[in-house]
């Protein structure tokens, strides 16, 4: 059978210079888009929508359950879940993309039940949910895994409705802390979570169901106080969700490895903290303006050592475009995944560019200084993707990039973007 197979195709080693504009941050939107089907009255306008594959699949979704989607512009999208019910939605959707979990919570909070197929989502080893289900069961649901034609479901049911309840999490986990607060909205009484995730996606969410008539306070703090409403109180509004930080962060760090000059525009620079000051100790220069954020690189670039962490640390999802950056600055670098169990497997695809590294268990040590050069490597996941991106804007010669889909499932016009930046990359159809 033949083919259809899109590869990204980058002649390397020119320095990115100009000025770009970031979307709306995909982790943030996906939980608002899930929220709105906990809306009974008006519609939700939902505005500064990342144009990427992870949205258009959650959209699906939803309306596969029975609400009503419009997109009236490339980044808006007007959601009446007025007609929904609780029906099991297409495997096939759902297992694409870890966020369709979202569902779980949305469901139990406007149904006081709900089913949704284990999902999907980028592999970093194992990525259970059981911190969701002891959250969930917190609030007074029964839990239990049952199978269908569609495979491992996820089901959860209340008598009459969630309770609210003080929500210890031993780990912070942004996909339970999301859940849970889908749940809680419309409980009766008070929900306190502890150990909640701070991620700005967090905040976007609460400050998205506050605007429709939620009482949510504390998000971007460990604990986050939910006063239940009745579902009646809930109401549509407009909202624009915030800037991308982890697009931000890529492109930042594809500044600095091309050791280019850009004026990233649309941030919050507040967001960007952890990632600027790493960079700033490589050797990068950041200038910090309200809305955007200038990067250049005035000398040699310098080996550092990092670990990933939950918000305010540094981004788990920043960990692979860090590394193609420790690949092409001088010394001896030490990276630490402090988040997934299993986030180096893409490693082997830079040492096929030349990249001097070495992983032990969650530790990559790299050593750095030498080119990059160009060769046929693959998007392992989505962030993975993005860093070959970066190393091969970075190498000496031609770099192939296969499996594209994964990048397009988080990064919006990502060849325009860098072509406006000055990079030669294209995106090919080839025949296998
Ligand atoms: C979200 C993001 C993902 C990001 C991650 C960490 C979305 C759609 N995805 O993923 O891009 O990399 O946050 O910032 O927003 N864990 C458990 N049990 C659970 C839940 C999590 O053991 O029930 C573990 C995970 O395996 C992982 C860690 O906790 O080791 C953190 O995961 P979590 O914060 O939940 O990540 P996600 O919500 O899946």
């Amino acid at each position: 059978m033949v083919k259809n197979m899109k590869k990204l195709v980058i002649n390397g080693a020119k320095p990115l210079v100009g000025e770009i504009e970031i979307g709306g941050m995909k982790n943030g939107a996906l939980p608002i888009i899930f929220a709105s089907l906990l809306i009974t009255k008006g519609t939700c306008t939902l505005e500064n929508l990342p144009a990427v594959k992870d949205i258009d699949l959650s959209l699906e979704i939803i309306e596969s359950l029975g609400a009503k989607v419009e997109r009236t512009d490339k980044h808006t999208a007007v959601i009446d879940a007025s007609g929904v019910s609780v029906k099991e939605p297409p495997a096939a959707l759902v297992r694409k993309m870890r966020a369709s979990y979202y569902l779980l919570g949305a469901e139990l909070g406007r149904f006081g039940t709900a089913v949704v197929q284990y999902p999907g989502g980028c592999d970093f080893g194992g990525r259970p949910i059981d911190r969701h289900i002891k959250g969930f069961e917190f609030l007074g649901a029964k839990v239990t895994e049952t199978f269908s034609e569609s495979g491992k479901c996820v089901r959860a049911t209340t008598d009459g409705g969630v309770v609210g309840a003080n929500v210890f999490f031993d780990d912070v986990s942004v996909g339970a802390t999301v859940n849970v607060m889908l749940a809680a909205v419309c409980a009766k009484g008070v929900t306190v979570i502890e150990n909640a995730a701070r991620e700005p996606h967090v905040v976007d969410l609460a400050n998205f169901l506050n605007t429709c008539g939620a009482q949510v306070f504390g998000a971007g703090t460990p604990t986050i106080k939910i006063t239940g409403v009745d579902k009646s109180e809930l109401h549509g509004s407009t909202y624009a969700v915030a800037p991308d930080m982890i697009e931000a962060g890529t492109y930042m760090v594809a500044a600095a490895a091309t050791r280019g000059n850009v004026l990233i525009k649309n941030v919050i620079p507040k967001h960007l903290e952890a990632t600027s000051t790493k960079l700033e100790e490589m050797g990068v220069k950041i200038v910090e303006n309200d809305d955007s954020v200038q990067v250049s690189v005035p000398g040699e670039l310098s080996a550092t050592n990092m670990k990933t962490l939950p918000y305010p640390g540094i981004p788990t999802d920043m960990q692979p475009q860090f590394c193609v950056l420790m690949c092409v600055a001088n010394g001896v670098s030490r990276l630490v995944e402090g988040v997934f169990d299993n986030r180096f497997q893409y490693v082997d695809q830079l040492r096929r560019m030349g990249a001097n590294i070495e992983v032990n268990g969650k530790v990559a040590t790299i050593s750095g200084g030498s080119p990059l050069y160009g060769a046929a490597v693959s998007a392992l996941d989505l962030r993975a993707g993005a860093a070959m991106v970066i190393a091969g804007l970075c190498a000496n010669g031609k770099t192939e990039i296969d499996n594209v889909n994964y990048i397009n499932r988080g990064y919006e016009d990502i060849v325009e973007k860098l072509r406006a930046l000055g990079a030669d990359i294209s995106l090919i159809n080839e025949e296998d």
